[in-house]
């Protein structure tokens, strides 16, 4: 009989202790990609031991990139490049590999990259990464379903992006910062992740001024050389635990945060009525133990309320009294977990992109992580739930939650591993199941 995991949770009262944060997941998937960029030694350390980092470390060893875990951190040796294509196999479990496209350009001057798979919320292009490369002079075709890039000189000009992007924002650092081209980047993503890899580059002696803000200038330079570095603190892990934390009514320490990455977290929490007290340069006390009230929340680019957080805070709004209307900016369809939550009691409602919450008691129920984030907003709704709820498509949640049954069960909660005989599909799959099934996020 095949078996499936899940998250058991029993709702088991108020979250309480400390918690350490992890390294930032959307960080580290692009900061071990800098290491094709030179011919010495790369070591990022401290990076989360999750499935999607280890797609990316795959593609990496693909390239011809030596990888070796020594404890904690990640030894990278990218002495030559063997190969310069991502194929289908590894791109499609994980979007963010298309990211490969630039550090490949700049290290060996062509690549080929299949089309990411399917999206887990709604459409997730990559045009505008494609037309930023366009703009540098790199010739990109379409070869059955592969991108095929090819630089021919010096990768210069300006990039200007309609609207910010993550992705298309260190795909153009990682393609320019080695060579001899100066490029500009007008409206690139301001994201903590951005800076923290063009710190990196520059630690390696990549001339890059501006990340950060909206105007990036990168001075390619000839060579660049080994480091070694370790990536900023999981922002959006922190985000969860500060939700999960508010919807049990709960009192736990964050160590380990960047307490600047979380200001408009912060700010939103505190408006619901959560105290949230210095602790330490990087400890928070997240003290949710008074009377909370609604808030509306709408995820928008950094700084301000991140998406990935936008699951997790629908999922405490569902237990706070009152009506809280959410929406998500970055990507508006970002809503495969409200069936779920429905499931569990919640009182939500989705109409044209906005999320109508009317917060009131959950009870467990099984549920279905269709993404990541909808993972960590289960989880979170789980904990607060009266009785037991099981998150199927653990899978989901196993790419960027690291150790996360383990670390919620020491702060009280009663969160296990569990292994479900499988059923038929046709049985008892929720109805996201059914809809998404197979396909790549992150
Ligand atoms: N977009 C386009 N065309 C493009 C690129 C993006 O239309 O060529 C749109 C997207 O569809 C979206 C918006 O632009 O509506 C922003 O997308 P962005 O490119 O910034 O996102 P990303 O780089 O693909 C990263 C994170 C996501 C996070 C977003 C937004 C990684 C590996 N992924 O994705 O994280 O939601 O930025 O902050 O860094 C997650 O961790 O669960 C996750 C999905």
């Amino acid at each position: 009989m095949t078996m499936r995991s899940a998250l058991e949770i029993v709702g088991a009262g108020p979250l309480a202790g400390d918690v350490q944060v992890h390294a930032a997941k959307n960080s580290a998937l692009y900061l071990i990609l800098a290491s094709l960029l030179s011919d010495e030694p790369v070591v990022i350390e401290g990076v989360p031991k999750l499935s999607d980092v280890l797609v990316g470390l795959e593609i990496l060893e693909h390239t011809g990139v030596k990888v070796a875990w020594d404890g904690p951190d990640v030894h990278l040796h990218a002495q030559r490049v063997r190969d310069t294509s991502a194929p289908y196999r590894l791109v499609s479990k994980m979007r963010a590999s298309f990211v490969v496209m630039g550090a490949l350009l700049a290290r060996a001057g062509e690549a080929r990259i299949s089309m990411p798979g399917g999206c887990a919320f709604g459409p997730r292009p990559v045009d505008r990464h494609i037309k930023a490369f366009a703009a540098l002079g790199v010739e990109v075709s379409d070869d059955n379903g592969d991108f095929v890039a090819r630089r021919h000189g010096p990768l210069t000009g300006r990039v200007v992006f309609e609207a910010p992007t993550v992705g298309g924002t260190q795909n153009v650092l990682l393609a320019t910062a080695l060579g001899d081209g100066v490029a500009e980047i007008e409206n690139a993503a301001l994201e903590p992740e951005i800076a923290d890899l063009a710190e990196l580059l520059n630690r390696m002696g990549a001339r890059i001024e501006g990340a950060g803000t909206p105007f990036i200038r990168v001075h390619g330079v000839d060579r660049l050389s080994g480091t070694r570095f370790r990536p900023i603190p999981d922002r959006i892990e922190a985000g969860t635990f500060m939700l999960a934390a508010a919807a049990t009514r709960g009192d736990v320490t964050l160590r380990g945060i960047r307490p600047d990455h979380l200001v408009a977290v912060r700010e939103k929490l505190t408006e619901a009525g959560v105290r949230i007290v210095d602790v330490a340069r990087d400890a928070w006390r997240v003290d949710a133990t008074g009377e909370l009230t609604a808030v509306d929340v709408t995820a928008v680019e950094y700084p301000g309320i991140p998406t990935d957080l936008q699951a997790p805070f629908g999922a405490f709004l569902a237990t706070v009294p009152g009506v809280s209307v959410v929406r998500d900016r970055v990507y508006p369809d970002r809503f495969t977990h409200v069936a779920e939550l429905q499931r569990m009691g919640a009182r939500m409602e989705l109409t044209e992109r906005t999320l109508v919450v009317r917060g009131g008691p959950l009870v467990g129920a099984e549920v279905h992580a269709a993404d990541l984030r909808a993972g960590g907003a289960l989880a979170v709704a789980g904990m607060a739930a009266e009785g037991t709820t099981r998150v199927l498509g653990v899978e989901s949640i196993d790419r960027g939650y690291e150790r996360f049954a383990e670390r919620l069960s020491s702060l009280g909660a009663s969160v296990a591993r569990v292994e479900l005989p499988s059923v038929p599909s046709s049985a008892s799959s929720p109805a996201s199941e059914l809809v998404v099934g197979g396909v790549a996020a992150g």
